[in-house]
């Protein structure tokens, strides 16, 4: 008999063993990444709004937000009565042919909120897939005569094939087919300009993909009226505009979605990540009528674009309830009150603490933190410079020591971005406890008034200490993609 694990032990079973299960069955570089950070000496049993509990009953304050599917916290509670009222009452939770009216009415009540008339909405599961089901989309619009698309330097909007193929990450591109497209600068709209106005590429694309404030790049905010000029420029040249929102949407920058601050209406906007809540996974493209008409109106059509789970009711549900949450708690004006007080603490510990910190920045609660590696110069004499590497690594991963020592000495959890190793993320769930927000100012105060020295020295000794120098090089090779 093949050894079965009950779910129902899980829960009780050691934690070292399922890290261990975690590297030998699914990632073991991400294990190595999470060992150096610490992050699996935690045991977390409980996880409810911002706070995670652990075995020992430590309680941890979550800034990651799980990179912004958490705008409700864990475990909402509205949002998993949602999801029972569908389990529990055994209503059709997967079934293409019986419609489910979950469906219907997330439609119906996300078209209340969704800017002009973008009321057609396509459902999935994740937000690459979202993505994909954008261009897809607008490229059917041009009946497949302008495959391409222009995106922006840094940005991500997911990791298969199509939405990879315009992510302008070069680290995750690496070895993959994709499909060819225009990369430019983000927050220059005249580059777009610059690309669109030669003819010959213009006949190729079908349109422009942005997130109107990029994340994974570092929390970068155009420049005001950016994404207004690129919406005339759209316009004037005729292709469409893609505003991909699966980390700005759900209030996270303080409106119900970025594109809301300067009143742009794109022609496709993609959500995922917090639309469901923290609990269900869902993601949604959107259109307005005209467009969805031009792309697929022949209802012999009516199956080219699907998902086998993509809509299911427990999903739909569970987003109702997130988007009911949102508005009846407006967490577009906490998140804009609480990110404009968290900026401004911040900026007084970047002026307190002078070195340290390059640069503060975001809208509402998507906020970065730019740490300057020139500080770690202060602290040479700690770096064991013998081991190949890892001054260059911990040069780059500053912000990966500061998230470790927060983890570690103050009980948050932080982490980088993926597109920018400078940057910590401030991203607490929207409806964090006000003096939760103070703590984790209180406590990044307290970390950097300990000083450059300090902060290397505990951290090189725990690599050090965890499993010596072998432990160190395949952790040196995880990080800078060597290994
Ligand atoms: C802006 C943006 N677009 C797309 C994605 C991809 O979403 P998913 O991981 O759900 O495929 C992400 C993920 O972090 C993202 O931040």
């Amino acid at each position: 008999m093949p050894e079965m694990i009950k779910v129902e032990d899980v829960s009780s079973r050691p934690r070292e063993e399922s890290v261990e299960l975690f590297r030998k069955h699914i990632n073991p570089g991400l294990v190595v990444l999470l060992e150096m950070g610490e992050y699996t000496a935690i045991t977390p049993v409980h996880a409810e709004g911002a706070v995670i509990t652990t075995q020992e009953n430590k309680h941890i304050l979550d800034f990651v937000s799980s990179y912004g599917a958490l705008n409700l916290g864990h475990n909402h509670p509205q949002v998993l009565n949602a999801v029972q009222e569908v389990t529990e009452n055994k209503r059709v939770d997967l079934s293409k042919e019986l419609l489910s009216p979950y469906a219907a009415y997330l439609a119906h009540n996300l078209s209340q909120v969704t800017p002009a008339d973008l009321n057609k909405f396509f459902f999935c599961n994740s937000g690459t897939e979202a993505t994909e089901a954008a261009l897809k989309l607008a490229a059917r619009c041009f009946k497949g005569k302008r495959p391409q698309f222009i995106y922006a330097k840094n940005s991500l909007h997911g990791k298969t094939l199509g939405a990879l193929s315009f992510t302008g990450a070069p680290r995750l591109r690496e070895y993959f087919p994709l499909l060819p497209g225009f990369e430019v600068p983000f927050g220059k709209s005249e580059a777009i300009e610059k690309v669109l106005s030669d003819k010959e590429n213009l006949e190729k694309i079908a349109g422009v993909i942005l997130e109107p404030i990029q994340g994974e790049a570092g929390v970068i905010v155009p420049p005001a009226g950016y994404l207004q000029e690129v919406r005339a420029i759209c316009d004037r040249y005729g292709v469409l505009l893609i505003l991909d929102e699966i980390q700005t949407g759900m209030c996270r920058t303080g409106a119900m979605f970025a594109c809301n601050h300067e009143q742009v209406i794109p022609d496709i906007l993609v959500l995922a990540k917090s639309l469901g809540g923290g609990v269900a996974s869902i993601g949604a493209t959107i259109c307005s009528e005209k467009v969805f008409a031009t792309a697929y109106g022949n209802p012999h059509e009516c199956l080219v674009q699907t998902s086998t789970f993509g809509g299911r009711s427990t999903a739909c549900a569970a987003a109702m309830a997130a988007l009911t949450v949102s508005v009846n708690e407006d967490l577009a004006e906490r998140a804009a009150r609480l990110g404009k007080k968290m900026l401004a603490d911040l900026r007084k510990i970047q002026k307190k603490h002078p070195g340290w910190i390059r640069e503060v920045r975001g809208r509402g609660l998507m906020l970065g933190i730019e740490f300057d590696e020139n500080i770690l110069k202060q602290a040479k004499s700690y770096l064991p410079l013998h081991i190949p590497g890892l001054k260059t690594v911990l040069r780059e991963h500053l912000p990966g020591m500061v998230a470790a020592a927060l983890l570690k000495q103050f009980g948050i959890l932080g982490t980088l971005m993926l597109n920018n190793r400078s940057v910590l993320r401030v991203y607490p769930p929207l409806i964090i406890a006000e003096k939760d927000l103070d703590y984790f100012i209180r406590s990044l105060d307290a970390l950097l008034a300990q000083g450059p020295k300090n902060l290397v020295k505990n951290r090189v000794n725990h690599a050090l200490s965890s499993s010596g120098l072998k432990f160190i090089t395949s952790w040196t090779g995880a990080l800078t993609g060597t290994k």
